[in-house]
């Protein structure tokens, strides 16, 4: 072995037992730092705890903790001014601000690492930033909700048709369609919620697997670093990464639902429904065809979600395999996550600020309420409460619908005698359960469409919200 492969096998933080220094491409192939150098802050955030709490049990000297500190402090300032230069051979973010820490301070630097490994060092870091990540984007949820909220009380009587099986089925009210999303979302922000009690226990004080010789104070690095409580059991704490698949299952629904969302946004803009106008600032044109104005915004967002679902199973898969306790498979728990909370992040930014900016067209979405004899259920439950059993309404009003696709009328349209043929109990009394407005009104009980549980509704979103 040459003396420069000698050296750069001792330059290693743990080069100590090598007689060879690492192949240049494992070294590539085996470093982290590309994508973990994300990580630095928190890794900084869980250094100066680990650090005061060595200094509270007598570890570390004060000097030597305030010299980690303040040292700290700097290679903060120097990373946030893009003047510090990550180095591959130094494999990770941890060791990479560790060997810069050692460079600034000397001795005191070399000392950190004492009680700690980097393996309860990583957990430490990446439930640290996913809390953090996990908060912003619960501001985002709110955000976008809150934008639902105002859109249902603007628009509590805007009448369009509901759906089943994209067939136009009953009339609703856009502010119900609206609350709809919102409790999709609703349920996602609790999700996150519950998913942030078990992000938040900290792995500190595992060490490498087993816990460590030193008389290390968990309870007061937790409390330093605002985590619940110290990790339980040292395997476990270093081995887990349900929080991070907790996370992404998650993260998975809420793409799924913004997708939802983006697939009606995009029928409704399409001219064969033209429901709703989108500000031209969220659209895009086409190179070709000069009177196109496309729904980017939601066909992408629409796209999006496939790679967090991929995200998911990448990190099941990743986990499947691994007996306890750390094992550098770990490591490719990273990417995944940090593009999951990328795509996340940017798709509910985009749905919370083109929300407020959607426009109804309440006269198109009226047409279309009229088309498909959306009023027929309530032509029935009239029938209904004239005497008739169900099953008997529901035939009679077939019959009715069945001339009004002959005669290309909607039932409201039809003279009353002709309705009278089909049912000697119909009286004129009949056109006032025919009427959109008459069908939502109806529905006026708690999680019905009518316009007064709309307005209902968004007084409790409201409170839900605060
Ligand atoms: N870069 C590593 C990771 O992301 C840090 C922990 C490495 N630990 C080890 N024993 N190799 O998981």
């Amino acid at each position: 072995m040459s003396q420069q492969q000698q050296d750069s096998a001792k330059d290693k933080p743990w080069g100590g037992r090598f007689s060879e220094s690492t192949d240049a491409f494992v070294e590539e192939f085996t470093a982290s730092i590309l994508f973990d150098q994300r990580l630095y802050r928190h890794d900084i955030q869980g250094s100066r705890a680990h650090a005061r709490m060595l200094g509270k049990t007598g570890l570390l000297d004060t000097t030597e903790v305030e010299q980690i500190l303040s040292g700290l402090d700097e290679i903060e300032q120097s990373i946030e001014k893009g003047e510090l230069k990550w180095q591959i051979s130094l494999e990770d973010v941890h060791m990479n601000i560790e060997a810069r820490l050692t460079d600034r301070i000397g001795i005191a630097g070399k000392k950190l690492h004492t009680g700690r490994s980097r393996n309860d060092q990583v957990a430490t870091d990446i439930r640290l930033w996913l809390r953090d990540q996990v908060d912003g984007i619960s501001h985002e949820l709110r955000r976008l909700q809150r934008a639902l909220i105002e859109l249902a009380e603007r628009e509590a009587n805007t009448i369009l048709p509901g759906f089943t099986h994209l067939q136009v089925a009953q009339p609703i009210t856009f502010g119900h369609h609206m609350l709809a999303w919102f409790e999709m979302l609703q349920r996602d922000f609790e999700r996150l919620q519950d998913c942030r009690k078990r992000i938040n226990v900290m792995p500190l004080g595992a060490a490498a697997l087993a816990g460590t010789t030193y008389p290390i104070d968990r309870l007061y690095t937790a409390e330093l670093l605002g985590f619940d409580y110290p990790a339980r059991n040292s395997l476990d704490a270093v081995s887990d990464r349900d929080f991070a698949i907790e996370f992404t299952s998650a993260a998975a629904l809420i793409m799924m639902h913004l997708s939802r969302f983006s697939e009606e946004l995009v029928l409704w803009t399409s001219a064969q429904f033209d429901f709703i106008r989108l500000p031209d600032r969220f659209c895009t044109g086409s190179s070709i065809m000069p009177q196109k104005k496309n729904p980017d915004v939601p066909e992408l967002v629409r796209g999006k979600s496939g790679r967090v679902f991929g995200h998911l199973f990448a990190l099941l898969t990743l986990m499947k395999g691994q007996p306890l306790a750390y094992n550098k498979d770990n490591q490719e728990d990273k990417e995944p996550l940090f593009d999951t909370v990328d795509t996340l992040l940017g798709s509910l930014r985009a749905f919370a600020d083109m929300m407020p900016h959607v426009q109804p067209k309440p006269e198109k979405m009226r047409k279309a309420a009229m088309q498909g004899f959306s009023t027929a259920t309530d032509l029935a439950d009239y029938l209904v409460r004239k005497g008739l059993p169900f099953r008997d309404a529901h035939e009679v009003v077939g019959k009715a619908v069945a001339l009004g696709v002959e005669t290309g009328r909607d039932l409201s349209e039809m003279r009353l005698e002709e309705l009278q043929a089909f049912s000697n109990t119909i009286t004129a009394d009949v056109f006032a359960v025919l009427t959109l407005e008459g069908s939502v009104a109806a529905r006026n009980h708690l999680g019905g469409t009518a316009p007064e549980q709309v307005k209902r509704q968004t007084v409790i979103a409201r409170e839900i919200i605060q």
